[in-house]
């Protein structure tokens, strides 16, 4: 029998335990050997399921020599470092969902993790149920990522997706999010693209190689998409969606950011909705790669938790090396790309060709103008809209 412990028995915690539980015959077949639960660490004891498991004595974990894997879904900074970093101290393996801890201190918990010649593995932190991690270090290893976007929080494509759909008010959509257990604990997070934002960064550090500081990383949510651009958005051929996006600039910067798109249907990113999420990677031998799944939910991320205990336990010491530069300078600002806008202004037709030049325009009436501009850095683009009464802009993904 190997033992694992659970580190915070929340909708992802909890969902572990059910994988585990669930497809034990599947698991034990792979492994050689049975897999149980032994052990989770909780903050308060509260009745059910798990009851008999939980303690609330990091220690009793840390010290048991049964305990190979430790699985963390605390979420947060704080204590799930500190208790990342023990275990891993401890020899234990460690495997997490939390995207917040790898972006901000996963390249030196790996570089512990390496030192104590145990795993830190963390699959279930970027597109929940979709292999994504695995995919772009193993699988693509022979290409130069030049790019990596996508849908990355299913919270909120989940809201935008019910919004369009049944024209149900944010509060009801985000409510409903919660409930089947997508959101954070607080779901500012996911609003204003701070999730996306962790994911991002955990792609690019992955994708080339050094550390993206999430504090320097530019992040806006869906708070300004309104169904009156979504809708001139719809007619004009495009859809709206949060993307977050890192690119590999000239002489190996890069850069990366969150923003809403207007995406052209003829992208089948454009079709990706509900808590579904899409990983787009372009590799330079590869081209374009996507990956789709669900981003969010109990056992989706579950399933990715419990493939990386899995591997951590089958793994040959000599376990291919993951990690990055812990340097984060060459990271540029976003402002530089290029690309087309959308701009809708309180405002004519001539108004928008006299900032922008030549615009195409995709809806007038009652004093509005929506229209696209020609490709333009980001700052350009903001610098040419200053004299206008902006009531919406957004970039395109061309
Ligand atoms: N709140 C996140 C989301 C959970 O909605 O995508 C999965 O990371």
């Amino acid at each position: 029998m190997i033992q694992i412990a659970i580190m915070g028995l929340g909708t992802v915690g909890t969902g572990v335990a059910k994988v585990v539980e669930a497809n034990a015959a599947q698991i034990s077949r792979k492994l050689g050997e049975p897999l149980a639960v032994k052990t989770v660490l909780v903050r308060h004891f509260r009745e059910g399921a798990y009851r008999h498991l939980m303690t609330d004595d990091f220690e009793k974990i840390a010290s048991d020599p049964e305990i190979r894997v430790v699985v963390e879904t605390i979420g947060g900074v704080e204590a799930a470092y500190e208790y990342t970093k023990r275990a891993l101290m401890a020899g234990k393996h460690v495997v997490t969902a939390n995207k917040q801890l790898v972006a901000e201190k996963g390249c030196e918990l790996l570089a512990l993790a390496k030192a104590k010649n145990v795993n830190y593995l963390f699959e279930a932190s970027v597109g929940g149920g979709i292999p994504i991690l695995h995919p772009l270090t193993q699988c693509m290893a022979a290409n130069r990522i030049d790019e990596v976007y996508g849908i990355l929080n299913g919270t909120t494509n989940y809201i935008l997706t019910r919004m369009i759909r049944t024209g149900a008010g944010f509060a009801d959509a985000l409510k409903e999010a919660q409930e089947k257990g997508y959101a954070e604990a607080d779901p500012t997070a996911d609003v204003e693209g701070h999730d996306t934002g962790r994911k991002i960064c955990i792609l690019a550090d992955l994708a080339f190689g050094a550390q993206v500081d999430p504090g320097a990383v530019p992040m806006e949510g869906i708070t300004k998409i309104s169904l009156r651009d979504v809708e001139i958005a719809r007619k004009a051929g495009y859809r709206i969606k949060l993307l977050g996006r890192a690119l590999r600039l000239e002489g190996g910067r890069r850069t990366a950011y969150v923003a809403p798109h207007l995406i052209a249907e003829e992208n089948p990113i454009s079709g990706v909705e509900d808590v579904f999420n899409a990983v787009v990677v372009k590799g330079n031998a590869t081209g374009e790669v996507m990956f789709y799944g669900k981003g969010a939910g109990e056992l989706p991320t579950a399933s990715a938790c419990v493939a990386d205990v899995m591997e951590c336990l089958q793994a040959s010491p000599a376990r291919e090396e993951i990690g990055w530069s812990p340097v984060s300078d060459g990271y540029e600002d976003p402002a530089k790309l290029v690309s087309r806008h959308y701009f809708r202004i309180a405002g004519s037709e001539a108004e928008a060709a006299a900032a922008f030049g030549t615009v195409e325009v995709l809806a007038a009436e009652g004093g509005e103008t929506a229209f696209l501009t020609e490709g333009l850095k980001a700052g350009e683009a903001a610098e040419r809209a200053a004299g206008l009464q902006v009531l919406a802009g957004f970039r395109v993904l061309d």
